[in-house]
């Protein structure tokens, strides 16, 4: 069955729901817009309608035309005309546990049996609000970086109830619309990819409380330095190319510098009063509060960039 021929639902259309719609529509889903604000839907589908010629323009569409993925886009006013038919469900209302629970309980009892229950949750685990619905081996968490039509990753996490099946044709689900999958086994606090963030952030902060270096400084060593290569490979990948004969090398020779290291990051620093204070005046010096908006304008604008960019040397890498 072609994609054309497959319904997903999204339920709660805001920033990332209307992200998730993008992201199926373009894969070629027909997709069923929901959400239980007013004039949510068409307000997501004006803002798709505005996004779609620049993704366009940066050859971001599959190939299709803005109008074609307008088509794919179906306004619904209940939950039961966006899960008619669709074999997958994309909840993305608020990040709120009590929230979450009571819309996995209608739409475990709305969705057809074989239908995959998929959260966006940031950082609620899937165990949190899925053990009460009798459904519950069909429901996980699908997490998104925003806007998960430039940016593919996205965390595929299972309670410790969710069917491996059900794991598994949603990591298929998401190659068939371009995303790459992390298939995590099992559920832990901030996934993978927060888990990443935290220690790296960690880590920053207290490079600034001690006075090491400034916030600045600490930035040009990522966006100069390591995030160069972390914008195509990963830190394993990177250490297996960083010793002569490759990741055990690599390990032979730093893990005791590593290791050393790691006796002075064991306590995390408080973000909060002074260091806090230090930090956003740093920030500001380089980008005034009422420059916020611009400049996340101006990283959407990079990201698309580089999305395009990594697309056209996924296709170099693949024909050589
Ligand atoms: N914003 C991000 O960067 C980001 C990134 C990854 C994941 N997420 C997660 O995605 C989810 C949505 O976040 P967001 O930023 O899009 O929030 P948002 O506030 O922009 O949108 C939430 C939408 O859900 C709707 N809603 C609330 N209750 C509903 C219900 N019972 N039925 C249908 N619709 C309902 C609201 O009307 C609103 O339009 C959250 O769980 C969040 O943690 C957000």
């Amino acid at each position: 069955m072609s994609n054309a021929d497959r319904k997903i639902a999204v339920a709660g259309c805001g920033l990332i729901g209307r992200a998730w719609a993008i992201t199926f529509a373009r894969g070629g889903y027909q997709v069923g817009l929901y959400d239980k604000a007013d004039g949510a839907v068409s307000g997501a589908c004006l803002y798709i309608e505005q996004v779609l010629p620049e993704l366009q323009a940066n050859n971001l569409l599959n190939g299709a035309s803005p109008g074609d993925v307008m088509d794919r886009l179906i306004e619904c006013d209940s939950l039961e005309h966006a899960l008619d038919g669709a074999e997958y469900v994309q909840e993305s209302t608020l990040e709120d546990v009590e929230v979450k629970k009571a819309v996995f309980t209608q739409l475990d009892e709305v969705a057809t049996p074989e239908t995959i229950i998929a959260s966006s949750t940031s950082a609620i685990l899937p165990s949190a609000f899925s053990e009460h619905v009798p459904g519950r081996h069909r429901c996980l968490v699908a997490h998104p970086i925003n806007p998960p039509y430039l940016v593919p990753a996205v965390e595929v996490v299972p309670a410790p109830w969710t069917d491996d099946d059900v794991r598994q044709r949603t990591g298929e689900l998401m190659r068939s619309v371009g995303q790459q999958p992390i298939m995590m086994e099992r559920e832990i606090d901030g996934f993978v990819m927060n888990r990443m963030q935290g220690a790296l952030l960690q880590e920053a902060f207290r490079l600034v409380a001690g006075g090491y270096a400034s916030t600045e400084d600490i930035d040009i060593g990522i966006r100069e330095g390591l995030g160069q290569r972390w914008s195509f490979m990963g830190p394993f990948e990177t250490i297996d190319l960083n010793a002569p004969a490759g990741v055990a090398d690599y390990i032979a020779r730093f893990e005791g510098m590593y290791s050393t290291m790691a006796q002075t990051q064991r306590d995390p620093v408080p973000w909060t009063g002074d260091l806090s204070g230090k930090v956003e005046s740093e920030r500001r010096e380089f980008l005034a509060a009422d420059k916020l908006g611009e400049r996340s304008k101006w990283r959407d604008k990079r990201l698309m960039a580089l999305r395009a960019h990594q697309n056209s040397q996924t296709k170099t890498d693949s024909e050589q």
